[in-house]
């Protein structure tokens, strides 16, 4: 782990060309980190080229120059002006003798690729065949990148998500309802527990905690009966359909259920403070690390402290989850 900022005297790095490339789901504050990417390039002279659509950009040579002005005006927009596609092909090592021939065609001598954890991987590979310097910067609302206390848009989908709940506790309320809301995450359950704690959920379902539904819809009857006025219950999409649990405790609760699936407008809207700045703080540090030198490198937070880890071991390795937030939650629920 390294924290550097070593004074930006231009000279000092023999670079001249660096890429940059948006890939896999995309995320709230992958503007900002583009922008942070370009602006700290350009401020060492050096040139940018940005990939269009992801990794099929790199394979595809899709690509065009970067400058200041290419980047005004994004840093408070959601998604992505590079475009995003998931890549299949980048997932071949025909695919990716490709996006090598193209870094090697235009002279490109490093890649800032912005992204989750599929992203990473793409990249390591590509660093394999090319030899040509990789920075990862996580930007997922997954936040399940491994390596890194956080990743940008993690938080706006956070505060989008609770907003909503927000909302919904308010007809729960009316109503006596009972809610399942389900989140994203893909097969991770941090966007869930994070979203479950802040919005005062009842229950929290994760793929990381094994659960009963029968001794969840008990404690469900046990709530209404002991007067709450409304029970909320945040399911990860990765602990299966939220149809079949809704259905359950309906059943044995024999209360009004309701399902509302968040779905897309998790990943979109405009970036909060913490992802813009996340995003500003990764783009830099991803720059530095390619003028210190570093060959495969992924961005990353821990304890507050912006730094890097091999981009190798962040893609062997799965997050942990510290699951004493989860049994706050369970506490401060009942
Ligand atoms: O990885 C981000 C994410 O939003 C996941 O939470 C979700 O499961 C997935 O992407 C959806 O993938 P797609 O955008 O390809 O439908």
């Amino acid at each position: 782990m390294i924290r550097s900022y070593p004074s930006f005297v231009a000279g000092e790095s023999c670079m001249k060309r660096i890429g940059v490339v948006t890939a896999g789901g995309d995320a709230p504050g992958m503007n900002a980190a583009i922008r942070s990417v370009v602006r700290s390039a350009i401020y060492n002279h050096l040139e940018v080229i940005g990939f269009e659509r992801g990794y099929v950009g790199l394979i595809n040579r899709q690509w065009r120059p970067l400058t200041m002005r290419s980047v005004s005006g994004i840093i408070n927009l959601g998604g992505t002006i590079l475009k995003t596609i998931r890549c299949k092909e980048m997932e071949t090592p025909e695919g990716v003798e490709k996006a090598a021939e193209t870094l090697k065609s235009l002279k490109i001598e490093g890649l800032v690729t912005i992204g989750g954890d599929g992203t990473f991987r793409g990249a390591s590979e590509l660093y394999k065949r090319s030899g040509i310097p990789m920075i990862g910067v996580p930007a997922t609302i997954d936040n399940d990148v491994a390596g890194t206390d956080n990743t940008i848009g993690f938080d706006t989908a956070v505060n989008t998500a609770l907003s909503a709940i927000d909302k919904i506790r308010d007809t729960a309320t009316s109503h006596e309802r009972i809610f399942v809301v389900e989140v994203m995450g893909r097969n991770r359950g941090f966007l869930a527990l994070e979203v479950g704690l802040a919005g005062g959920a009842e229950i929290i379902l994760i793929p990381e905690v094994k659960f009963d539904l029968q001794e969840i819809s008990d404690r469900l009857k046990r709530g209404l009966e002991e007067g709450k006025t409304s029970q909320i219950i945040v399911a990860a999409e990765g602990v299966g359909p939220s149809q079949k649990i809704m259905d359950y405790i309906a059943k044995e609760t024999k209360y009004q259920v309701r399902l509302t699936a968040l779905g897309y407008v998790q990943r979109g809207g405009n970036p909060t403070a913490v992802s813009r700045i996340l995003a500003c703080e990764f783009g830099h540090h991803a720059v530095e690390l390619l003028l210190n030198g570093e060959k495969e490198r992924l961005v990353c937070i821990k304890n507050g402290k912006i730094g890097s880890t091999s981009l190798e071991d962040s893609c062997r390795k799965v997050k942990e989850m510290d699951l004493n937030r989860y049994r706050l939650a369970q506490i401060l629920s009942l």
